[in-house]
């Protein structure tokens, strides 16, 4: 029977990969078993701590549902899914910078025309987005899925929140671009919010005493057929977690300013405000002392 000291036992497992007919499924699962090996010598890791981290991945799985992913939210707050991202585009050629796709990229995306306001009732600063889908040269792509998604004014995306089953989706929509590669909705304007914070991932970071705050972004995926897929946000400008977002995902390139407008039509001709008597409901206190 083999008996095996500190390396000969990782060089053992190791061989135990030898035959995996898939090349790169032997390499990756090698290199893990280096990795993870050489972690426990490293950190001469206790049996204590081996069973906590057992017991954090445990939790980790069990608070995944098919609408919440604590795996994804684990990669990102470990920097491992903006690491998976910069590998994977190193040669970027001038395309637009990429950055996490995160757990909330879940739920329908329904086709919605474009100027669409995709925030159903929510409330909050009334925002007019709007984009364009080029090629690397300039050349606009038309008939283009765009999905997007945001949180709402309190922080949360529609999926987190219980009425979600009954509802259905808000603030998050796919778009086909048109001949010219435009798109263009109605929404809110989002504001900063907290990872969450009610499962393992979100008690590891309040308990290392890192903040749980990401800045206010709008999601975009664009898949364009023949190009490579494009997973990235768009950032508001003067948010005061951009220099601390707790999945390391803003980019200078990717933050945008917001332009206050005041016009009395929108970029696309419609009126800012719907006309109408201007029958506004009162506070019910002011109510209360006009009727008396
Ligand atoms: C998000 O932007 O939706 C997100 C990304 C990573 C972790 C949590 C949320
Ligand atoms: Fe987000």
């Amino acid at each position: 029977m083999p008996q095996f000291n500190e390396t000969e036992l990782t060089a053992a497992v190791i061989r135990s990969f030898e035959d995996t007919p898939d090349p790169r499924a032997k390499f990756l699962l090698q290199e893990l078993v280096k990795s993870l090996h050489d972690y426990v010598r490293k950190t001469d890791l206790t049996f204590e701590e081996w069973e906590v981290a057992i017991d954090f991945l445990t939790r980790t799985g069990q608070k995944c549902t098919p609408i919440r992913q604590e795996f994804i939210l684990l990669s990102d707050v470990l920097g491992v899914s903006m690491l998976v991202d910069a590998v994977n585009h190193r040669e970027r050629e001038g395309a637009t910078e990429t950055t996490v796709l995160g757990p909330f990229y879940v739920g329908e995306h329904k086709v919605m025309p474009h100027g669409a306001d995709i925030s159903s009732n929510l409330t909050g600063e009334r925002m007019f987005v709007q984009s364009r889908v080029t090629d690397l040269k300039g050349k606009p792509l038309a008939s283009v899925p765009v999905d997007v998604w945001h949180a709402d004014d309190d922080g949360f995306y529609d999926s987190q929140k219980p009425t979600y089953a009954t509802q259905g989706p808000s603030s998050r929509a796919r778009f086909i671009t048109d001949a010219d590669g435009r798109f263009f909705f109605r929404t809110i304007l989002p504001c900063s919010y907290p990872i969450p914070t009610d499962g393992p991932v979100g008690e590891m970071i309040l308990q290392t005493r890192r903040h749980p705050m990401r800045p206010a972004h709008v999601h975009f995926l664009v898949d364009a057929p023949g190009h490579q897929p494009l997973i990235t946000h768009v950032f508001i400008e003067g948010d005061k977690y951009l220099d601390s977002d707790v999945v390391f995902g803003a980019k200078d390139e990717l933050v945008a300013k917001i332009e206050k407008r005041t016009d009395p039509t929108m970029p696309d001709g419609k009126p800012a405000m719907k006309p109408g008597d201007g029958n506004a409901p009162k506070p019910m206190m002011a109510k209360a002392t006009e009727d008396a």
